[in-house]
C-alpha cells in the first residue's frame, strides 16, 4: 500500500483527524482533513469528536490544539517543528515586565508556548487580533511577541499598544525593494502580504491578512495575478484554489524551516505508533485556556 493509503486506514481504525497549516509540504496538505490558518486550526481542534488530532504545523500549533481540547491525543509528528519567534519570549521576561508595568493588559498572539499564554489576558492570531483589540481600546496593551503585527495593530487602531521585540524571521526579511522589484516585473499583479512583516511593506501593500484572509482575497478577487508576501507553502492551495490565476512569491527564501520539517512518513509513524505526544502541565494549561477562551468567545 502507498503511504497516502495506510495513513488514510490508519486515520479511519484510530478515529483520527489530520490538521495541516498552509505552510505544509505540500503533500501533507493533500492528506489532510483540514488546511487552514491559525484560527481556522485551532477551531476545528476545539470542536473535534476525533480521538486523536495529528498536528501538521509548529509545536504552538499542536500545543493551542491540546490546551483547547485537552481530553484528546495531541501528536505532532516532529517535535523540532518549533516557531523561531515563539521562542523569543520567556516566561521569566514576561513576568517582570508584568510586574514592573502592572497596568499594561496583556495581549498575546497565538504564536507563542503555553506558559506565555497562560501569563496573558487574551490570546490572538493574525485574523483576529484587530477585532479583538477593539474590545480593550481602554486599555493600556502590551503586545507580545511581534513586533511587526503589534506596529501594524498600533498603526491601524492608534491605541496604547507596546511592543515585544520579537519577529518571524521569514517574513521580517520583506523590504519595500521586494516590492518595487515585483511590482516592476509584474505590473498588473496585487501584493498580499501577511501582517507579520514590518509596517514599511505592510504600507504598500495592496491587501494584509493572514494566510486564509490572503486565500479568500485571491479567490473572491476579479484580478488575475497576484504577489503574495508570506511562506511559499501557501502557494499550494492558492493555486488549488485558483487555477486560472497566476501567483508569484515576494521574495526568494520566504520558507519557514521548522514548518518544512514534517513528511508524510512522519506524519505515518506518529498516527501508527501514536508518538511524539504533545503534553501541557496542568496549571499552565488551566491558565492558558482562560485567554485562549477569552479569544474563542471574541472571534
Ligand atoms: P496564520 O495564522 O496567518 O496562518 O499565520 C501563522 C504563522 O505562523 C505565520 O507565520
Ligand atoms: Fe513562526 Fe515565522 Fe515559521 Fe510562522 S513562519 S511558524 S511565525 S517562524
Amino acid at each position: 500500500m502507498m503511504l497516502k493509503e495506510q495513513i488514510l486506514q490508519l486515520k479511519k481504525e484510530k478515529n483520527a483527524v489530520i490538521l495541516a497549516h498552509f505552510y505544509q509540504n505540500d503533500e501533507v496538505q493533500d492528506i489532510a482533513d483540514y488546511v487552514g490558518d491559525s484560527l481556522a486550526l485551532s477551531k476545528i481542534a476545539a470542536g473535534t469528536d476525533a480521538d486523536i488530532i495529528v498536528f501538521c504545523g509548529v509545536y504552538f500549533m499542536a500545543e493551542t490544539a491540546k490546551i483547547l481540547s485537552p481530553n484528546k491525543k495531541v501528536l505532532l509528528p516532529k517535535m523540532n517543528a518549533l516557531c523561531r519567534m515563539a521562542a523569543m519570549i520567556k516566561a521569566d521576561e514576561l513576568k517582570k515586565y508584568k510586574e514592573e508595568h502592572p497596568d499594561r493588559f496583556i495581549v498575546t498572539y497565538v504564536n507563542t508556548r503555553a506558559d506565555i499564554k497562560a501569563l496573558s489576558d487574551v490570546i490572538v492570531t493574525s485574523s483576529n487580533a484587530e477585532k479583538i483589540v477593539e474590545n480593550f481600546k481602554d486599555k493600556k496593551i502590551m503586545y507580545v511577541p511581534d513586533k511587526n503585527l503589534g506596529t501594524y495593530l498600533r498603526h491601524k487602531t492608534g491605541y496604547d499598544i507596546d511592543v515585544w521585540p520579537g519577529f518571524c524571521y521569514i517574513h521580517d526579511m520583506l523590504t519595500i525593494s521586494d516590492i518595487k522589484k515585483k511590482r516592476k516585473e509584474y505590473p498588473d499583479a496585487l501584493v498580499l502580504i501577511h501582517p507579520e512583516a514590518p509596517l514599511e511593506v505592510l504600507l504598500q501593500a495592496d491587501f494584509v491578512g493572514s494566510t486564509k484572509q490572503i486565500l479568500d482575497y485571491a479567490t473572491k478577487s476579479d484580478a488575475k495575478e497576484f504577489i503574495i508576501g508570506t511562506d511559499e507553502g501557501i502557494i499550494h492551495a492558492l493555486k488549488k484554489n485558483n487555477p486560472n490565476k497566476s501567483f508569484h512569491i515576494l521574495a526568494n527564501g520566504l520558507s519557514c524551516i521548522n514548518m518544512k520539517r514534517i513528511t508524510l512518513k512522519d506524519v505515518y509513524e506518529s498516527l501508527l505508533h501514536e508518538q511524539h505526544e504533545i503534553k501541557v502541565d496542568q496549571d499552565v494549561l488551566e491558565k492558558a485556556q482562560v485567554a485562549l477562551d477569552r479569544m474563542m468567545r471574541l472571534s
